[in-house]
């Protein structure tokens, strides 16, 4: 059984929860393979939503073992209110599982996270705020504690604290306010504790499941273009969320990776600093703004909107080896009187776009082929063609059965 994985073909926020959800009925295992709670993963069933940030877009299902693979920073207190949630609405957590090398975020992180950004002034990259950026550099300085650590108790205590005063010196060097260090330590040291029954050699598991051919899924957050090599850097994530990162972020190797689904909206967002050439900054972005609820799962900010670029998507096709994508959001168009995709630049790297009538009709409520109208199919069809893999799945509203399966 070939092992799947899920990759944001833009900018974030693609639709990759509810493309997961979908996919993990015919799977055993979601796996989460970087990122942390910077990620807002909104999964719609029937009335209930569920904003996932750390959780895996699978826990919805009862046969789904959920994995935090090692290439995932987690924030304790995040994750628990996650899972307390989770519980409170009847959704189990018991066969949740997280890497032994997963790295931790402390608040050390976040205060820095803030500092820096407040650094950069005009150039700030619009972070989410999460202290994911300093995680990932104390991942890459050698310093960060993983997950493994909470398991002797003593020596975690002992590591919080050196830490967190070795960190607040860099704080205050900085202008900040010191953090309460035995407050700290008081903290994780109970966070520690609830999460040791969690912990697990997670590569080891996952390689066990494969013998078993179990069907694994694995869930990208963020996206191509935030990512920390092949995005529009400085303006990206600090990991790799194309999908050679779901290989070092789970211990799976590239040969097991048979489908690769590439999810990309009908149209483009972005939240934070960067560039962004197909964007709409008059009425026609308000209006995707509006119509697609363009508002951040986790920091509430309003996204910015704009055209579908294919350029960006045939890269990403490379980096990625895209087997297939999935098209969301198609719904959010109904009512455009005519639809732009951009499938080149001009010499001076403006967006050259193709013209497209508007179909007016309201397909939210489309789950075949033969519903869509011929305009909506002809969109559909351009974009196949320009991005050259096929099309799987087209999104036609945010709840779980809205979708239609296109080839
Ligand atoms: P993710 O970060 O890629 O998982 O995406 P988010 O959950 O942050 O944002 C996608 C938003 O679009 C969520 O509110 C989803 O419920 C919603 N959504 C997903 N697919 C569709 C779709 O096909 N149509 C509409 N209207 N909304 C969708
Ligand atoms: P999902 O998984 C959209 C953006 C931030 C900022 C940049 C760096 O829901 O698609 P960070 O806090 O990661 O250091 O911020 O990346 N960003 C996202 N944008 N969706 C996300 O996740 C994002 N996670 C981070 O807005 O521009
Ligand atoms: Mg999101």
């Amino acid at each position: 059984m070939p092992v799947t994985g899920v990759v944001g073909a833009q900018w974030g926020d693609e639709g990759k929860a509810k493309v997961i959800d979908l996919l993990a009925a015919e799977h055993t295992h979601v796996v989460r393979y970087q990122g942390g709670h910077n990620a807002g993963h909104t999964v719609v069933v029937g009335t209930e939503r569920y904003a996932l940030q750390l959780v895996p877009s699978g826990v919805l299902y009862p046969h789904i073992i959920p994995v935090i693979g090692n290439g995932v920073v987690v924030d304790l207190p995040t994750w628990f209110k996650e899972i307390d949630t989770l519980e409170s609405r009847d959704i189990s957590c018991a066969k949740l599982k997280v890497s032994s090398q997963c790295h931790l975020i402390f608040p050390w992180h976040q205060a820095l996270d803030a500092l820096y950004e407040q650094g950069r002034g005009d150039d700030r990259i619009g972070t989410t705020l999460k202290g994911i950026g300093p995680a990932y550099a104390d991942k890459a300085r050698r310093v960060g504690l993983r997950a493994a650590e909470v398991l002797n108790a003593t020596a975690f205590k002992n590591a919080v604290r050196v830490q967190a005063v070795a960190h607040n010196s860099e704080i205050v060097a900085l202008g900040g306010e010191p953090l309460d260090v035995e407050a700290v330590v008081a903290q994780f040291a109970e966070l520690g504790a609830r999460l040791a029954p969690y912990v697990v050699d997670t590569v080891e598991m996952l390689h066990e499941s494969l013998d078993r051919d179990d069907a694994l899924l694995l869930e990208g957050a963020q996206a191509t273009f935030l990512d920390l090599d092949h995005g529009t850097y400085p303006f990206v994530t600090s990991s790799n969320p194309t999908a050679g990162g779901a290989c070092v972020g789970t211990g799976i190797g590239p040969r097991y990776l048979g489908r690769i689904v590439g999810i990309t909206k009908a149209y483009t967002t972005r939240v934070g600093s960067g560039p962004f050439p197909t964007e709409l900054t008059d009425a026609l972005g308000d209006k995707l703004v509006e119509i697609g609820r363009e508002f951040g799962t986790v920091t509430g900010r309003r996204r910015r909107c704009g055209w579908l670029d294919v350029v960006m998507l045939r890269k990403a096709v490379r980096i990625n080896s895209f087997t297939e994508l999935a098209l969301t959001k198609l719904d959010v168009l109904d009512t455009f009187d005519e639809v732009k995709v951009c499938t080149e630049y001009d010499i001076d790297g403006q967006p050259v776009y193709a013209v497209l009538p508007g179909w007016l009709t309201d397909i939210s409520k489309v789950t075949t082929l033969e519903g869509l109208p011929q305009n909506a199919k002809a969109l559909v069809d351009l974009v196949e063609r320009e991005v050259g893999v096929p099309i799987r799945i087209v999104g036609t509203g945010p709840e779980r059965d809205s979708y239609v399966n296109w080839s």
